[in-house]
């Protein structure tokens, strides 16, 4: 069977189960503090146990991309080294929202790996939750009851904590679980040792292939458990491990979810699978980290300095390092394998088949920027190495710190390779050069200092903003949080007209009001489905029926800035073509900018091409159309442009402007009319990443303001050049004429130049077999002094030349002596100059034969004179 069959046949397993079957979510997520990647198949219903949202069906079954990289689950470290973690896995899931619970969860996990997918029932194991004191948390006697009617005893295991009870992060939903585990091992090594006494000993044939959560408890802040208001089932199935279970093989790396890149990977480095521990690693890291790279670049992440693009970057650079080190790949490889990739995922995850170009070309300069400096990295390890081979054994703090600050070796990579010979890294060192780095450009981020206070139950939050700007709202929950230092409060209300940032659009301003007591929203933020609005302080009656009001000229001006961006995205597929897609918006009171894939400059006729068709559509006034519970089905037959990486639920808003020109699935706010927005200037277009171009731009007044102050400025310039037919024409000819002159200054200061040289020719006095030249003179630049300086000397023998020069009424001095006085007379020309100098209140310097040095008083330059007659006498008179 293979694996796209293992797939399909988990979905319509559960499909015959009444599920629905719903799209992965995708791997980064936006709107979660507590979570930056997906991490496991329940984070998209996490509301839902949480009892903050509704479902639409109370089960449902998917396959979902999960990365396991950062936070409370990381498997970082082991992947490649053994062969069945990952970076990116697939986690087949079915869930329960308040519907079955332990009792059905067990017998279709059971039904389906024995008689759907035909694996042995002795070589299964699972495992109960045994029971914890700290948490006051008994043994779960339940699931064990069912397992018993299924299994033998002596094939269930007790699990701790650790084992068997899940939890998604520091905080959130939790509950106990039941692994099934698999024994994939060979008959003789069964028959020596028991595969129960190998459950959970990492044992790499002997693995966890399903995990079935209990959802009953929320974790709070304070580490204590909530009882969730229902009972929930989550479950998940690592997709590839029941891949190598069912494909029979020893290594999930074995199984056709990665031997096609394996394969190409092997072949393009010239090496066999299987042949040597070394390559073998190698392999399998990179055939790991690809998918982990594109499908994460794909869903809109981009490989950055911070955050989700600093996790990427580093799991790219492990890669590459891994493939230049083992595989001796010199060269840009990794993006070469998108294209496998997107071959294997066609049908299953269709956002990187139509991305592939773009994401291949992300990774190319990715790649290609980091080998810059790998090699220079390496080599400082290495000598770092010897240094520290027979004495510590430790690379210092500051060290690392280099090597990631100037290298681009992310801590783990230093530690990796460290490792690999022997080493270790200073940790905390690294980690305080960090620090010191962080404060340079401080940025604390908000810190919830406990949980939230309940003040009114409710069942969901009501969003009026799409029709008011207004209404009248109590506060549900609120919790205090220390930002930059400060205390703020997060409040949520029971309806609200506030808009929270999303999809690029900043939140709402405004206040809330009772009676005379005004408590202003500084911002409107949203945590997964919470609308959170921020403020200084609490209101005094936390119970009050609060005024909630909008900012309303901020949001209108919001709001034309955000219609324009979906006329400009229309604007650019037309002009540019249909690969251009959003890769990154910021829509605000002032300026709306624009990310989007886009593989070259975009040219001036472009720009204006762009432009123009933005303001025909404004000045068409076409009407807003909004849909709001479009099921998505049907959004995407309108053609709805749906993003990448954008999490849409069963039920979507359509905002149409003209069924022909833009429809997008959006939940921003819009002008009612496309007149509203008055006019559309673009004000810059540049690079941002690999492939993604920026455009910023203004609309109504703002680009009013704009094209005024440009007129204004024509104007002026108009009226410096008098006011000619043809301004253009007139600046042209300036350049020229300046040009000419410049030219023939030039060529005038040449001439003046070899006059002096003629003048200082003849004075230059001759005793004791020296020639001595000292002299003031009048030269056009700093350039002619030199120049004079040097031919005298190639010219003259046993030169000693001091000029102090007036250069366009800025003193300078000069001095030259040939090479063979400065040993016989211990001259140098530098000393001399700095003594000099001090006549005109400058300085400067040189080299023994020659130097240079300017000043402020140009008074001065007769002393100077007069002193180096009086420096020079000592030594003409020997
Ligand atoms: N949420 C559970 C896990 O990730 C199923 O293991």
């Amino acid at each position: 069977m293979n694996s796209k069959e293992i797939r399909k046949r988990f979905l319509d397993f559960f499909e015959r189960k009444q599920h629905e079957i719903v799209p992965s979510a995708p791997l980064v997520i936006h709107n979660d503090p507590t979570l930056m990647f997906t991490n496991a198949g329940m984070n998209q219903f996490k509301d839902f146990f949480l009892g903050n949202a509704d479902p639409s069906s109370k089960r449902v079954a998917d396959t979902q991309k999960c990365l396991r990289v950062s936070g409370k689950h990381n498997d970082l470290e082991e992947v490649g080294l053994d062969t069945y973690h990952h970076t990116m896995f697939e986690m087949l899931g079915n869930w329960s929202f308040g519907d079955y619970f332990k009792k059905e969860a067990i017998q279709w996990a059971w039904e389906l790996l024995t008689e759907e997918f035909q694996l042995p029932k002795d070589r299964l194991y699972a495992s109960v939750f045994g029971g914890d004191e700290e948490d006051d948390m008994p043994l779960d006697q339940e699931a064990l009851d069912f397992w018993k009617a299924i299994l033998p005893e002596e094939r269930i295991v007790y699990g701790n904590k650790k084992d068997n009870f899940w939890e998604m992060g520091e905080t959130g939903p939790c509950g106990p679980c039941s692994e099934i585990h698999i024994d994939l091992r060979p008959q003789e090594e069964v028959d020596q040792i028991p595969g129960k006494d190998l459950v959970n000993m990492d044992h790499p044939q002997v693995v966890e292939i399903w995990n079935l959560v209990f959802m009953q408890f929320n974790r709070m802040a304070n580490g204590s458990l909530v009882k969730l208001p229902a009972q929930h089932v989550d479950t998940g199935m690592g997709f590839e491990r029941l891949a190598m279970a069912i494909q029979q093989k020893t290594s999930n790396y074995d199984t056709d979810v990665f031997t096609p890149l394996i394969n190409a990977i092997a072949q393009k480095a010239n090496v066999t699978y299987g042949n040597e521990e070394k390559t073998d690693i190698a392999l399998r890291v990179i055939s790991d980290h690809i998918r982990a790279i594109a499908f994460t670049i794909a869903d809109g992440q981009l490989p950055s300095n911070n955050k989700a693009g600093y996790v990427i970057r580093r799991i790219l650079r492990r890669a590459v390092r891994y493939g230049y080190t083992f595989l001796n790949f010199k060269e840009p490889f990794l993006f070469e394998l998108v294209e496998v990739l997107a071959e294997q995922f066609d049908g299953v995850f269709s956002e990187l088949t139509s991305q592939k170009d773009f994401v291949a070309k992300v990774i190319r300069e990715e790649e290609s920027s980091f080998l810059r400096t790998l090699d220079k990295g390496l080599n400082k390890l290495e000598v770092i190495k010897k240094q520290v081979e027979s004495t510590t054994k430790m690379i210092d703090g500051s060290t690392a710190f280099e090597l990631y600050d100037t290298y681009g070796f992310p801590y783990d990579l230093t530690s990796l390779i460290a490792r690999e010979n022997g080493l270790s890294v200073d940790e905390e060192g690294f980690k305080k050069e960090m620090e010191v780095q962080k404060n340079r450009s401080k940025k604390d981020a908000a810190t919830a200092k406990g949980d939230w206070i309940e003040v009114k139950i409710i069942d969901e939050v009501q969003f009026l903003g799409y029709d008011a700007v207004t209404a009248i709202a109590q506060i549900s929950r609120y919790r205090e949080v220390e930002e930059k230092g400060k205390t703020l409060y997060h409040i949520v209300l029971d309806q609200t007209p506030f808009y929270a940032e999303s999809g690029g659009q900043v939140g709402d301003t405004g206040y809330l009001a009772d009676g005379d007591e005004k408590i202003s929203i500084i911002d409107t933020k949203k945590e997964n489905n919470l609308i959170i609005h921020h403020a200084n302080k609490l209101p005094s009656n936390l119970e009050a029926h609060f005024d909630a009001v909008v900012n309303v000229t901020k949001r209108r001006l919001t709001e034309n800035n955000h219609s324009a961006t979906h006329l400009l995205h229309a604007a650019l597929r037309e002009v540019l073509g249909e690969h251009v897609q959003q890769k990154g918006s910021l829509v605000n009171e002032k300026i709306l900018r624009f990310d989007f894939s886009h593989f070259a400059r975009m040219t001036d006729e472009e720009i204006l091409a762009v432009e123009k068709i933005v303001n025909s559509k404004i000045r068409a006034n076409i009407t807003l159309d909004e849909q709001r519970n479009v099921p998505i089905e049907e959004a995407k037959k309108l053609g709805a442009m749906a993003l990448f990486g954008e999490k849409y639920g069963d039920f979507v808003r359509v905002i149409t402007f003209d069924k022909n020109y833009s429809v997008e699935l959006c939940g921003g706010t819009h002008v009612p009319a496309t007149g509203n927005i008055g006019q559309f200037k673009i004000v810059s277009e540049g690079s941002v990443a690999a492939g993604v171009r920026r455009i910023e731009a203004l609309t109504a007044e703002s680009a009013e303001n704009f094209n005024l102050k440009q007129a204004a400025i024509l104007q002026q310039v108009n009226e410096l050049l008098n006011n000619p037919k043809d301004p253009v024409k007139a600046i042209e000819a300036l350049v020229k004429e300046k040009l000419d002159l410049t030219k023939e200054i030039e060529e005038v200061n040449v001439e003046k130049s070899k006059q002096q040289k003629i003048n200082l020719q003849q004075k230059i006095e001759s005793t004791n077999g020296l020639n001595v030249l000292i002299q003031q003179a009048e030269l056009p630049n700093a350039e002619a002094l030199k120049k004079i300086a040097f031919e005298f000397k190639n010219e003259v023998e046993n030169l000693i030349l001091i000029i102090a020069a007036n250069i366009a009424d800025k003193p300078q001095v000069a001095v030259m002596i040939s090479d063979n006085l400065i040993e016989t007379y211990d001259l140098h020309a530098g000393n001399m100059v700095r003594e000099l100098a001090k006549e005109i209140k400058g300085g400067g310097g040189g080299q023994p034969f020659f130097a240079t040095a300017g000043g402020k008083d140009l008074k001065g330059l007769p002393q100077v004179v007069a002193k180096a007659k009086e420096l020079i006498k000592s030594v003409t008179s020997h």
